[in-house]
């Protein structure tokens, strides 16, 4: 329950409002962590937030790597941490992304926004998987609301050329040549089975839900859809229960669940 304490080493801005701090552990080598779970970062005098894994599973020397979008008044306070300026980190907390369900399956990975962060660790696993590969089919499906707020920029592009990434904006600017419009139209017309495939979405809750709704129109069992969840957080522990959702814990049975679990909680808003 002690945060620890981590220091700045590197901090990347996405676009206007979005950042990402890569940390160093002060005391001891940041833990390791699987794709898919969360830290909480504690931002002195300002308070703490829950925050998802966005480097490599395998951390480097030590490090962890979060990507945040300013928000209220603990995320405010962790954009003006500048580079060599510390802060607390607990974690890592949740259960994270089912991989083993996907081998031998085609996985399709569905972005939206700053979804894509809690995907990036499960990106790097599936590109650094040992040959022959136990996931060997996956692609990426990314929508964002402009092309300037789409993450990772150069690093969309090195993957290209290593799987399948289809992406997608909103609002299109006069250098975008891509896609224009919502996520799910690329998906209605992309060539899998969906009987042999495992999908993970994470983005905002309208997104998932128009995304699950094609993936189910598509032949996709309720039980092969995995969503992320985010809810307020508190201790990241399953003790406190700002985190309920219908009968589970975001922070502990989450918050990666199985649509085929949740599926009477998602449409309820505000629960
Ligand atoms: C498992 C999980 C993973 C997350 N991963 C990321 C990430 O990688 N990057 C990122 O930018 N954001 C992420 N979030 C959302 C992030 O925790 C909220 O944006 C953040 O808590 C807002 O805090 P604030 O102090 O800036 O805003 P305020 O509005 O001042 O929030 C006050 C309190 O409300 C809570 N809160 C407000 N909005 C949310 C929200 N949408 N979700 C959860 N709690 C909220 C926080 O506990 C905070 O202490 C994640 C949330 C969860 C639950
Ligand atoms: S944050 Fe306290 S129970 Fe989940």
């Amino acid at each position: 329950m002690t945060p620890r304490p981590f220091r700045v080493d590197r901090r990347t801005e996405e676009y206007p409002g979005a950042f990402t701090l890569h940390l160093t552990a002060i005391e001891q080598p940041a833990p390791a962590f699987s794709p898919g779970q969360f830290n909480m970062l504690y931002a002195f005098g300002a308070g703490e937030v829950a925050i998802s894994m966005s480097g490599r599973p395998q951390q480097l020397e030590g490090t962890t790597v979060h990507t945040i979008r300013t928000r209220g008044l603990v995320t405010a306070a962790l954009a003006r941490l500048q580079e060599g300026e510390q802060l607390g980190v607990r974690g890592p907390f949740g259960n994270g992304w089912p991989l083993p369900e996907a081998k031998g399956r085609e996985l399709l990975l569905i972005a939206g926004g700053l979804g894509l962060a809690p995907l990036r660790p499960v990106i790097y696993h599936l590109l650094h998987q040992p040959r022959p590969r136990a996931i060997p089919n996956f692609r990426l499906f990314y929508g964002a609301r402009r092309p300037g707020e789409m993450l990772y920029g150069t690093e969309l592009q090195a993957w290209s050329h290593e799987m399948p990434v289809i992406t997608t904006v909103d609002h299109g600017d006069s250098a975008w040549s891509g896609e224009v419009g919502v996520i799910t139209t690329p998906l209605k017309r992309a060539d899998f089975d969906a009987h042999n495939a495992v999908a993970f979405l994470c983005g905002p809750e309208a997104m998932m839900r128009f995304s699950i709704q094609m993936l189910l129109e598509r032949g996709m069992p309720a039980s092969a859809i995995y969503i992320s969840m985010e809810r307020n957080m508190k201790c990241g522990t399953g003790l406190c229960g700002h985190c309920q959702w219908g009968p589970n814990f975001v922070c502990k049975n989450g918050p990666v669940f199985c649509f085929a679990d949740v599926q009477n909680w998602l449409g309820i808003h505000a629960l």
